[in-house]
């Protein structure tokens, strides 16, 4: 069993819980996730990881309720328990294993959409703990629904806060930041790093085609059972067939077809969706498993 030490909720529908994983905090890096279940029959769920602390041997996860399980763990409380908390899955953000001197070169820049802004957090932290300050835009529908801003503030080099209704600092979309800051602050960056709302990550890579800016997403939003068997998370990633909890969760956005996964996104919803997407996907259906043969 794995120990929830803090329950809160920093905005409406959306939860965050320490858990006590000493296993998983002492490997985890930037970018992984971790599948969650609160019991034997329960559905397994996965979810970025927001932050970890070695020494305390804890995991901070973030998560939005969006149907029966994640209403069912946000109920839980201090002092209750996941039966399973299984990770750290996925590849780490690529930049973890660039040399530090290298990265001090670069100039990065974030964009954090509404629940987004969790997995953001930890790849800015871990920037800044190696002496690599990024700017970072965090975007929300408005200031109630806004999340880490005080933990974003001490590890961003720069941190641009927009809300779509103008209720707290900047008013418009996180494109408008960008444009705002590379076309009229004259600012340069090497890469950006996108995590939100699908829509969101689609409309930014858009823009950072257009400004030559190479950009990486985060696909965790497709995916269901994180294990590569449900073939929920397939893409087509530069005109190949990938599965973000196998292949990712980053990928290169410019390659991304967002239009195609975010159809895919509402087939894989309905029984009858799921037939479909079988019936035309075949033996590739299945992600990694290694038993199928659809990871081939
Ligand atoms: P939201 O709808 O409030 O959007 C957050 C911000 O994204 C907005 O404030 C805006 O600045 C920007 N945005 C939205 N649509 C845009 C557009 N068309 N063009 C430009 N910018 C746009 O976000 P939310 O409700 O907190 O998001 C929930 C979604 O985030 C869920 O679908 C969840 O799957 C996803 N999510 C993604 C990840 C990931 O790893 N990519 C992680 C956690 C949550
Ligand atoms: Fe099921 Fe990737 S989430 S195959």
């Amino acid at each position: 069993m794995y120990k929830i030490l803090k329950a809160e909720s920093p905005a409406e529908n959306i939860f965050m819980m320490d858990v006590e994983a000493p296993r998983v905090a002492k490997t985890c890096l930037p970018g992984q996730f971790v599948i969650v279940k609160m019991d034997e029959k329960g559905e397994r769920v996965p979810l970025t990881i927001c932050d970890y602390s070695r020494e305390k041997g804890t995991v901070t996860i973030v998560f939005q309720v969006v149907g029966a399980s994640t209403d069912k763990m946000s109920h839980l409380k201090a002092g209750d328990a996941f039966r399973d908390f299984t990770g750290p899955l996925g590849q780490p953000s690529e930049f973890v294993h660039e040399p530090a001197e290298e990265l001090k070169k670069k100039k990065i820049l974030f964009v954090a959409g509404g629940v987004g802004t969790a997995p953001v957090y930890p790849q800015v932290k871990w920037l800044h703990e190696n002496g690599i300050d990024a700017d970072v835009i965090v975007g929300a529908k408005n200031h109630e629904l806004l999340i880490l801003e005080k933990e974003m503030e001490a590890v961003a080099g720069n941190l641009y806060i927009t809300t779509d209704d103008g209720s707290y600092k900047r008013k418009g979309m996180v494109t408008e930041v960008i444009k705002d800051l590379v076309q009229n602050e004259g600012k340069k960056y090497d890469v950006c790093v996108a995590i939100g709302p699908m829509i969101m990550m689609k409309f930014v890579c858009l823009l950072t085609k257009e400004l030559g800016i190479p950009t990486i997403v985060s696909m965790n939003p497709v995916m269901v059972d994180g294990t590569g068997m449900c073939g929920a998370c397939r893409l087509t990633v530069d005109g190949k067939v990938k599965f973000a909890c196998v292949d990712g969760p980053e990928f290169d956005g410019h390659a991304v077809n967002f239009d195609e996964a975010m159809k895919r996104q509402q087939l894989y919803k309905t029984q009858e969706g799921r037939a479909m997407l079988k019936l035309k996907e075949g033996d590739t259906h299945h992600g990694g498993c290694g038993n199928c043969g659809g990871d081939q």
